[in-house]
């Protein structure tokens, strides 16, 4: 097969990586793609991903057999129903299964309409109403904008002052634009968080190994909201009982109403859980892969990536025995000085010849090649992902890697995976 992958980040360069791996993927093209591709895919940077008509030309001309969709944007755009309507085969849910991801309003409802454990909540499209039912519910309360805002449209208020403004952020300084005119307001979950990620075909759902992200910018889970500053694999929190849960009372219940609402979902589908004391809750749905879940996950796939794909795509994957590695992945996100604020690009990145290729994986994420040069080009710049025996060992490969790649004022947190130790 000839395929197409969409998108540019470090969760595209480990599908790439994955995918190159098949044995019945022939050639991948990567649109745009990154540096760290180069090898394994042709990179096509002149195709903007949100331009559906110029994905879908470009696909036609080239005999595409797959296109596998890598962020949100471009799912919500639909073009997975426009890929299909000209008879190429893609991997991801259509417009409408993607507003799981897209709406808030519509993933909240969905949840209490059949019965799937979240937060409660209301959602709201004038500031006072909102605010009045802030005061009733009392703090912490957690305020999120409805439609999608890069992962910063959620407040999670420890003062009423902090909700109180949170409203007139989203609904009157419209902070995160057309995102916040409607808004939800939450419930504070208490818990460890985890991420599921799952195959779906519409009618079966098949759990991947579970995983846990560290969103914070700072150590100790302080500093601001960031996309992803690290991942582990699997998470202990998630255990066989956890995840059977998961399974029988989030994931097959979501896909089956899914299917009831008209909007069967077929692709990736990411489940955010907090670990309550009552059990599994879902934060929120994505409708695609995580980033940097994926690249903790996907290295532990031992099953052919493409061929599960396919099996999505066709709506054979009911009985499809799926193969994981028993070792574990941690992958430590390094990051432009400033990230998630300001932060300078074009600085050369040293050492990356220098990582040991048996052992340890270098995703790139915001990376860019001038003159024959690899220099950083976004926040989150690469992922270093080591497996190791255990997550003990699999951190400490990790950070040991780490030291041999450098660019001025990098970071990285010191503290991937630590969670996991307490289960040990
Ligand atoms: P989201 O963009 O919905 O993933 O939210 C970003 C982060 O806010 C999550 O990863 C959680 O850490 C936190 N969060 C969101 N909703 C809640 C909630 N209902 N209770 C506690 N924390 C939450
Ligand atoms: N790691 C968070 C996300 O992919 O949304």
């Amino acid at each position: 097969m000839d395929i197409i992958v969409i998108g540019s980040g470090g969760r595209e360069h480990t599908l790439v990586w994955k995918l190159a791996q098949s044995s019945i993927v022939n050639k991948i093209y990567a649109v745009p793609g990154n540096p760290g591709m180069k090898n394994i895919a042709e990179c096509v940077t002149d195709i903007d991903i949100e331009n559906n008509d110029v994905i879908v030309a470009f696909a036609k001309k080239k005999n595409i057999d797959m296109v596998v969709i890598g962020p949100e944007v471009p799912l919500i755009n639909g073009i997975v129903d426009d890929l299909e309507n000209a008879g190429i085969a893609a991997f991801g849910p259509s417009r409408e299964a993607a507003q799981l991801e897209g709406s808030k309003t519509f993933s909240k409802n969905i949840m209490k309409k059949y019965n799937i454990p979240t937060a409660k909540y209301e959602t709201f499209t004038d500031a006072d109403s909102a605010k009045e039912y802030i005061k009733k519910e009392g703090i912490p309360i957690v305020v999120k904008a409805d439609g999608l805002a890069a992962g910063k449209g959620v407040i999670v208020a420890d003062t009423m002052q902090q909700a109180l403004d949170a409203v007139d952020e989203i609904m009157c300084d419209k902070a995160f634009g057309d995102a916040g005119n409607s808004i939800v307001i939450e419930e504070c979950l208490i818990g460890e968080e985890a991420s599921v990620l799952a195959f779906t075909d519409g009618d079966t759902i098949i759990p991947m190994i579970s995983s846990q992200d560290h969103k914070r910018a700072l150590d100790g889970d302080e500093g601001p909201n960031t996309g992803g500053m690290g991942t582990y694999a699997p998470a202990p929190v998630v255990t066989d009982s956890v995840m059977d849960f998961v399974q029988t009372k989030i994931l097959e219940p979501i896909i089956a109403a899914m299917k009831t609402e008209g909007k069967k979902y077929k692709g990736c589908l990411y489940a955010g859980l907090m670990i309550t004391p009552t059990g599994p809750k879902v934060i929120e749905f994505n409708a695609r892969f995580g980033d940097p879940e994926t690249q903790v996950v996907i290295p532990l796939l031992q099953s052919d990536l493409a061929e599960i794909m396919l099996s999505c795509i066709k709506g054979t994957l009911k009985g499809k025995k799926i193969n994981w590695s028993n070792k574990a992945a941690v992958c430590v996100v390094l990051a432009s000085g400033g990230y998630p604020h300001k932060y300078k690009k074009g600085i050369t990145i040293k050492g990356l010849d220098k990582v040991a290729a048996d052992k340890t994986l270098v995703f790139h994420a915001g990376t860019k090649e001038m003159e024959g040069e690899i220099v950083t080009n976004g926040g989150r710049v690469l992922g270093v992902v080591s497996i190791g025996n255990d997550i003990k060992e699999a951190i400490a490969n990790a950070y040991k890697d780490i030291k041999t790649i450098s660019f001025t004022d990098m970071y990285y947190r010191k503290d991937i995976g630590q969670k996991a130790l307490k289960y040990l």
